[in-house]
């Protein structure tokens, strides 16, 4: 029988947001939280969230997500696959809706698994995955879904021609990282808009701070943040950067800093900004949990603003 249920992890980027879109490698992780979708057989397509009833409840503008999957596994070569597994499709979550946490690629990873045959390699699950996740983001870069579908810390490297970048296991130093997100005032797309414009108004700096911001991403991508110290002060370092790109937002800055403060080893925005993700790097558990408690921003309302409380991530060899 097809199987009906699957989870995919959300995500956090690390570095590369912004130069990633010229051409340099970026790194993330995957969380430790996830995405479930559970199909019940049923002659049409239907969303439900959080296991709510009746079916129809969910946001009726995703109806429109089931054309656009039937047409990516027609194309594919999974059409049967497809019109096995229609029927309603329930979504659970422990990860913030629309906070930069890879909730639309954990769908789309989760959806893709259910698809493709028990025995399809990962790398095909992401393509599709990543065809899926169109519906959400039109040109998605694909890192999202790549570190959905392939789990653990990795770099992604992008060449022409790919349809998906590239992606290696990248090992990091071991590390607490305090993660959350803040509202998001500006969308993905303004932001990357935002940037191609500072490029035409101011060429050389905007360069400038992109392939800074590109070495940083590189440095960490080869293995050369050694320790949770390097590893920290790279994303201070980054995070003043896209600052200067204009991407961050007076409340984020003010929050990295209180971060610090409270004895971070480095932190900056996660993602591409306006508010939105970030995160800390810690050197233990009991530091992170005091930079988490510093940070207690109450200005979140779960789920309506995109925003997050902090949440504690181990990373580094020994949590993989
Ligand atoms: O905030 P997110 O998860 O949409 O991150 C976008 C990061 C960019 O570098 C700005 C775009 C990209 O796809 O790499």
């Amino acid at each position: 029988m097809t199987q009906r249920r699957a989870a995919a992890p959300g995500k956090l980027r690390l570095f590369g947001e912004h130069a990633a879109v010229y051409g340099y490698p970026a790194v993330g992780v995957s969380l430790d939280r996830s995405l479930t979708v559970e199909v019940a057989p049923a002659p049409e397509w239907n969303f439900c969230f959080g296991g709510q009833a009746p079916c129809d409840d969910f946001d009726g503008e995703y109806q429109d997500f089931f054309p656009h999957l039937e047409s990516v596994a027609a194309r594919a070569g999974y059409a049967e696959q497809c019109a096995d597994l229609r029927g309603h499709i329930s979504v659970s979550t422990d990860l913030p809706i629309a906070a930069g946490f890879g909730s639309s690629a954990a769908l789309c990873g989760a959806v893709a698994r259910l698809l493709l045959p028990d025995d399809a390699v990962s790398e095909e699950i992401w393509r599709i995955a990543h065809r899926l996740e169109a519906f959400f983001h039109g040109t998605a870069s694909g890192i999202d879904t790549g570190l959905s579908v392939l789990e653990g810390s990795l770099v992604f490297r992008f060449s022409q021609g790919r349809e998906i970048p590239e992606a290696h296991p990248l090992a990091l130093p071991e590390a607490a990282v305090v993660y959350g997100a803040l509202p998001r005032q500006r969308s993905t797309r303004e932001l990357v808009a935002a940037v191609r414009g500072h490029l035409e108004s101011d060429p050389s700096a905007t360069r400038d701070i992109l392939n800074h911001l590109g070495t940083i991403a590189d440095a960490v991508a080869t293995g050369n943040a050694g320790d949770a110290h390097t590893l920290g002060t790279l994303a201070s370092r980054a995070h003043a950067l896209l600052r200067d790109l204009g991407v961050s937002s007076e409340a984020m800055n003010q929050l990295i800093s209180k971060g610090i403060d409270a004895g971070a080893l480095g932190g900056k925005l996660s993602g591409a900004g306006g508010g939105g993700a970030y995160f800390f790097v810690c050197h233990d558990l009991e530091s992170a949990r005091r930079v988490a408690a510093a940070l207690n921003h109450r200005d979140y309302r779960r789920d309506t603003d995109g925003a997050a409380p902090p949440a504690i991530l181990r990373i580094g060899e020994s949590h993989r």
